[in-house]
């Protein structure tokens, strides 16, 4: 149960944590997110996730509230207050109040949630999951905006073709799903994932790390003509981490089956994220 949240910088209970109704985020959609996970206490890869939460703010023209050091302090004060050793955390920052319904206001409104730790059935990783490709471009790629409107819209029809999740795609070209980075192996053994166009995931960041000292790997759009040849397909998350992807609409990717690139990649990523929060540990 998560008893407390926090309003401009202020823990107050969850149940009671609210803005004020001329928010922009809420009145114009002018908003922005950042979402990242709690293990045994300790926030992972951190500094990925505040280097992109500030980036997205200097493009949406919005000024955190808080200083970094401040802002960990502060989530490590909402976490403390939670007591929960495992979980995760939402920030939000929005616009801030607009008194005329339209202009931002100096004070961005910065809120933070934390959340249970998001589990995924062993089944998606065991059987794969399969997607459903939908022709689509995020407004403003790089940015973690709050726009999630497409992806939630299109949940019944996802629904009724058995698929897990949207899987975008514009001229041909790939570029990711609702919440997720999308990956292909080719028939060569190579990796190829988008390098524009595209959410810059933190896990996709050290997926590439870590499959560059043993992948070739590609930065470009693969081409949805190529799914009909990849020898697998995977995508990479917070949440899912390394997922296998077996379908995409009617196109069966390789054997149907996971195969041993992402199993492969799966494994060097929960090393590298044990890693981390043990030096992390030390030095905190
Ligand atoms: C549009 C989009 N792309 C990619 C991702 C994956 O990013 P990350 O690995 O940082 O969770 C997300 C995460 O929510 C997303 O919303």
């Amino acid at each position: 149960m998560i008893k407390f949240a926090s309003v401009n910088g202020e823990i107050v209970p969850a149940d009671s944590a609210c803005l004020g109704i001329t928010d922009l985020g809420f009145l114009r959609g002018y908003g922005m997110f950042d979402f990242l996970l709690i293990k045994n206490g300790q926030p992972l890869f951190v500094e990925d996730y505040l280097d992109r939460f500030w980036r997205s703010a200097h493009q949406l023209k919005l000024k955190v509230p808080l200083d970094r050091e401040q802002l960990i302090a502060h989530i490590h004060q909402l976490i403390g207050s939670n007591g929960l050793a495992d979980a995760s955390i939402r920030l939000v920052l929005t616009g801030g109040y607009a008194s005329d319904g339209y202009s931002p206001s100096e004070n961005a409104n910065l809120v933070i949630l934390e959340h249970e730790y998001p589990t995924c059935h062993p089944d998606k990783y065991e059987k794969g999951i399969s997607l459903l490709l939908h022709e689509y471009q995020r407004q403003f790629p790089a940015i973690k905006t709050t726009n999630y409107v497409v992806g939630i819209l299109m949940r019944e029809q996802l629904q009724k073709a058995g698929a897990d999740d949207l899987l975008f795609y514009q001229n041909g070209f790939i570029t990711e799903t609702t919440r997720a980075n999308f990956f292909i192996v080719t028939p060569e053994g190579g990796i190829v994932t988008a390098g524009e166009g595209i959410l810059e995931g933190i896990t996709r960041k050290h997926t590439l790390m870590l499959a560059r000292k043993h992948y070739q790997v590609e930065m470009r759009q693969p081409e949805v003509e190529e799914l009909k040849t990849a020898k697998e397909a995977f995508i990479t998350s917070s949440t899912k981490r390394v997922m296998p992807v077996v379908q995409v609409s009617d196109i069966v990717i390789g054997n149907g089956k996971p195969g041993p690139v992402s199993a492969h990649l799966l494994e060097l990523l929960k090393e590298a994220e044990t890693a981390y929060l043990q030096n992390d540990a030390r030095v905190s």
